[in-house]
């Protein structure tokens, strides 16, 4: 009796098994390919496809993809694959790409291979299936563009001989003052860390950053020691704005960062910064292990007022955080959409072309696709768990 009833619930718990596979596997198959694709995408590059690609896109469709960037930024989208039902005027089944400034429909094999730029920082893509001729679709890659040296921080490069200097086109006046402003983050901290440097003849003329035990700017010869105002610890993993100005006549050394500190360096007194030189960020060795942004120079002392009211736009009268500048190698510069100054005022960059130089692929890699994020249909997925599934409930029989 209980080896029966023992029998009976093993048979009967397969059947339901049985059961509850079989409606799992109907469930997935019709899921298939039922993909989210209204969907909107920020990552500084990726890639998507049309629903069930490479399989056909199903009927009756109609998406919508938003590519978002930054302001600051545009959108670079290219076709990897692109087949759609072809017919005159894509009458039946079309992608019709907003760049910002114009609408471009396409099908057929047109699109193939081509890569197209948005204007500003959004770029959409429609796609509408009609209930006839399916095709595999498409595979769109797409990445961030940066259009200007505001919207990019520069990594410092480490190493003899690989400072990133300001353009040969820039001429450093003689100077007897000066303001610089930066920020920065550190990485990791050594033991000597140089930020910044003016070198004439091959000689320093002004160099910024740890000499000794202490920071010190160095000016000619002489070393005016911050310690007083400024030690290793302020700078950190966080950009931080630090402020400097220096005084012929007074020999004193102002900081503005969380707040204003003042020292004085009477070795400097009537000192003179020799014109013509070459300013670098970083050292020719020793360079701080960090990021620079918005490294601006000044041709005079701001006050204490000034440096309070000072904003991040303002631009340097001698050097600038613009792409004309500097000579930075793509490899050095990286966008960063936290930086405190992109886009402004206005963001009316964004509409202008892309330069030929300075611009730079993002290099965060966050690679997205239609079939990433859960709770959608993914067809190559599912079609594998299906087949288990319905596999799997033979051997309950
Ligand atoms: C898009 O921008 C890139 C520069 O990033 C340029 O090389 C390319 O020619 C542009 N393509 C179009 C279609 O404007
Ligand atoms: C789409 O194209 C890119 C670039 O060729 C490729 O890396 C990616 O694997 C393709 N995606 C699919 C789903 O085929
Ligand atoms: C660094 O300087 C700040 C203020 O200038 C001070 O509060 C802090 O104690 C100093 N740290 C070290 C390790 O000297
Ligand atoms: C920028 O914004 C300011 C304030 O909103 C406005 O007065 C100015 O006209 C704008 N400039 C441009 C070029 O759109």
């Amino acid at each position: 009796m209980s080896y029966i009833s023992g029998r009976w619930w093993r048979w009967k718990f397969r059947k339901v098994l049985l059961v509850a596979l079989i409606q799992v596997c109907l469930e997935t198959s019709v899921l298939s390919c039922q993909v989210d694709c209204n969907q909107v995408f920020t990552s500084p590059l990726g890639s998507f496809t049309s629903p069930c690609y490479p399989g056909d896109y199903p009927k009756s469709l109609a998406c919508r993809w938003t590519l978002r960037a930054p302001a600051g930024f545009i959108v670079q989208l290219t076709f990897a694959d692109f087949e759609l039902e072809e017919a005159l005027g894509c009458i039946y089944d079309r992608v019709v790409v907003s760049t910002g400034s114009s609408d471009v429909k396409f099908c057929g094999i047109t699109a193939h291979g081509l890569t197209l730029n948005s204007t500003g920082n959004v770029m959409e893509l429609l796609f509408s299936s009609d209930f006839s001729i399916q095709k595999k679709g498409f595979n769109i890659t797409y990445r961030q563009v940066a259009v200007a040296l505001r919207n990019q921080k520069v990594r410092i490069p480490q190493g003899a001989g690989q400072a990133i200097q300001a353009s040969s086109l820039v001429t450093i006046p003689s100077l007897q003052m000066f303001t610089v402003c930066f920020e920065i983050a550190r990485h990791k901290q050594r033991s000597t860390e140089k930020i910044f440097s003016y070198t004439s003849g091959g000689s320093d003329v002004l160099v910024f950053g740890m000499h000794g035990a202490e920071m010190a700017l160095g000016i000619n010869s002489v070393q005016c020691g911050l310690g007083t105002i400024l030690n290793q610890s302020d700078f950190t993993a966080t950009m931080k704005s630090f402020c400097f100005t220096w005084t012929s006549t007074s020999g004193r050394v102002n900081m503005y960062s969380n707040g204003y500190r003042t020292t004085s360096c009477t070795d400097s007194k009537l000192e003179t910064l020799v014109d013509g030189g070459v300013f670098s960020l970083g050292g020719d060795r020793d360079s701080i292990d960090g990021d620079l942004y918005n490294f601006r120079l000044w041709d005079y002392a701001m006050s204490r007022t000034q440096l309070t009211e000072l904003t991040c736009d303002v631009p340097g009268n001698v050097l600038d955080w613009e792409n004309s500048f500097w000579d930075i190698p793509a490899s050095h510069s990286q966008t960063d959409s936290t930086l405190s100054c992109i886009c402004f005022p206005n963001c009316t960059h964004l509409t202008t072309a892309v330069p030929s130089s300075g611009t730079a692929i993002p290099t965060l890699t966050s690679p997205t696709t239609s079939c990433a994020s859960s709770g959608m249909g993914c067809p190559g997925r599912t079609r594998v768990f299906h087949w288990h599934a319905c596999h799997m409930s033979q051997f309950v029989k």
